[in-house]
């Protein structure tokens, strides 16, 4: 491992699924990180991915300024990886994506730090239907206003072993002999691996020509719905009935599961599933993706039997025909 002086990165979201390949990545560059989370004493985990003394949780919510402020004081380089997917009590997408990232954006300002690198999402638009994508896009205003020369990185829908997308499908695809194709399951993504988000984040932070840029990470593939779950049957070895579903009936189904404390789908989350999630023509053309950072993007179809293997029937004894996999 090479060391990269004593440079400091504070990582607010350090402890979730994209937070945690970004602590390993960055630890093998050399940094030393600052993992700014609501709860420290659950992020020791985190410290094993660094050498000794490399990587210590500090305690910091986005919703309380003055933890902000303590937590980015004296670093290089800031990276904001907090995002929810459904509102619950406090955590608003407007507290979390907007304020808490106007929050991050300001203090960095003030306490003049050079390197500001913010995860938004593919698909973020003040006009969005979708109140996620809609506060993502207020939210990437409110940083640019700070600090213009802020990283921002819009990805697909992030895949790797603790993802809760292939993960969840898989999970569905065990329950229900039957499986809902909403909208018909022609809507588009992009799904990107997050080892290629967390080498992107890190060679942006060294690379002075991506300040102020908004880069689109998608993966190797373009994929509709339907072809995902085509994808997930395969690597679980599943045989399911898909069934095209209406929004409208699919929406209907939402409100009612909506309400679950930790909900399995929210009308919000159907409301993004209208509109492709594919990196746009306007970024390919400017070379603002994974490719222009100098990555080229995994396939989900080399990646996923690997993690998704604990779903099928008989989880890695299964009989799975050879090349079966790389014909998805
Ligand atoms: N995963 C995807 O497919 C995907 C796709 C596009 C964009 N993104 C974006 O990428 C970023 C990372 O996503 P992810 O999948 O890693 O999400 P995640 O696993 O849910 O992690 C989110 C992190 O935010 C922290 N957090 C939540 N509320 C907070 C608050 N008030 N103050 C401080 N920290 C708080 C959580 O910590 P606690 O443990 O304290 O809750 C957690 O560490 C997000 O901005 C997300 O919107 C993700």
């Amino acid at each position: 491992m090479k060391m990269n002086g004593a440079r400091i990165v504070t990582i607010f979201g350090a402890s979730g699924f994209v937070g945690r390949h970004v602590v390993q990545e960055l630890a093998r560059q050399g940094w030393r990180i600052r993992a700014a989370v609501r709860r420290p004493h659950l992020a020791h985990f985190l410290r094993p991915m660094g050498m000794t003394g490399q990587i210590y949780p500090v305690q910091a919510n986005l919703r309380h300024e003055a933890s902000v402020r303590q937590a980015i004081a004296g670093a290089d380089a800031v990276i904001n990886l907090v995002g929810i997917l459904f509102q619950s009590g406090a955590q608003s997408f407007d507290a979390i994506h907007v304020e808490g990232a106007e929050t991050i954006a300001r203090v960095c300002k003030e306490a003049g730090i050079g390197t500001l690198l913010h995860v938004s999402a593919l698909g973020a638009d003040p006009h969005a239907l979708s109140l996620y994508a809609a506060s993502k896009a207020v939210g990437e205003m409110a940083v640019r206003a700070h600090m213009p020369d802020a990283v921002i990185f819009r990805p697909s829908v992030i895949f790797g072993p603790e993802d809760r997308f292939f993960n969840f499908f898989a999970f569905l695809a065990r329950l229900s002999p039957v499986i809902p194709l909403f909208g018909g399951g022609e809507t588009r993504m992009q799904p990107v691996y997050v080892g290629d988000v967390a080498k992107a984040v890190a060679y942006a932070l060294d690379e002075p020509r991506t300040r102020g840029k908004t880069y689109e990470l998608g993966g190797a593939e373009i994929m509709s719905l339907a072809d995902i779950w085509q994808l997930v049957l395969k690597a679980t070895a599943r045989k399911r009935f898909l069934v095209p579903v209406p929004f409208w009936l699919a929406s209907l189904k939402a409100a009612f599961l909506g309400l679950l404390p930790r909900p399995l789908i929210t009308r919000d989350q159907l409301r993004m599933l209208k509109t492709d999630n594919i990196v746009s023509a306007q970024a390919i053309a400017q070379g603002h993706t994974l490719e222009g950072l100098g990555i080229t993007p995994n396939a989900p179809a080399a990646l996923v039997s690997g993690y998704l293997v604990r779903f099928r029937p008989a989880g890695e004894f299964t009989q799975i025909e050879e090349g079966e996999l790389s014909n998805s």
